[in-house]
């Protein structure tokens, strides 16, 4: 029956899909198409795995080699996921579509989470990089690793499951 059919898709209907520009989704801040949120989180996903696994094999050899190589994760995790996130806050803001869903705000809060963590666990080592491992290092950097977990997979969801910052193609 037509009818019904009508009344279901009304009640099922998103008023944010109503928004000027909500199929704006392409990237703003790219580089021939390439954008560049996307090509730079690979490093502060990999450092802050980086960074956990060089505190648990300072813990286990007690070579101070691991703190340092710990200090560098932490720092240059926290200085290239700054990077990452001032292109992605570009992206959120200048395009109305990505502005408009709110996953991808949701992504931003868990990105600035982790943001946080990194920069404090960069901190805390500054002060002496061999007594920060042992306990506080450590658990900053499990809780780097849960956040930049949830960061990097909700991200991908951003991408692969709402296609936001892909180009439509010609
Ligand atoms: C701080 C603010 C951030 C904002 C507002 C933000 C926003 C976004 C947006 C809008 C996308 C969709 C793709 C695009 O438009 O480029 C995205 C993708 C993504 N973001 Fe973020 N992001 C932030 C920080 C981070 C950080 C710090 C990480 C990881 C450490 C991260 C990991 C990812 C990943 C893995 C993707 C998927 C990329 C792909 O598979 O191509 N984001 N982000």
């Amino acid at each position: 029956m037509p009818e019904q059919t009508d009344k279901t898709q009304e009640h099922f209907s998103d008023p944010i899909a109503e928004k000027v520009g909500f199929d704006q989704t392409e990237s703003r801040v790219e580089v021939h198409g390439h954008p560049i949120h996307a090509m730079s989180v690979s490093f502060p996903i990999a450092l802050s795995f980086c960074l956990l696994g060089a505190d648990v094999l300072y813990w286990w050899t007690a070579d101070a080699f691991w703190a340092r190589a710990a200090l560098w994760a932490a720092g240059t995790g926290f200085l290239f996921g700054m990077l990452a996130g001032f292109a992605g806050t570009a992206e959120l803001l200048l395009v109305k579509g990505i502005r408009a869903r709110a996953a991808a705000w949701t992504h931003a809060i868990f990105a600035v989470t982790l943001l946080a963590v990194l920069g404090a666990n960069w901190g805390h080592r500054l002060y002496g990089y061999e007594e920060a491992v042992l306990p506080y290092g450590i658990l900053l950097s499990g809780l780097g690793g849960v956040m930049v977990a949830f960061t990097g997979w909700h991200g991908g969801k951003l991408v692969f499951d709402y296609r936001l910052g892909t180009s439509k193609g010609n």
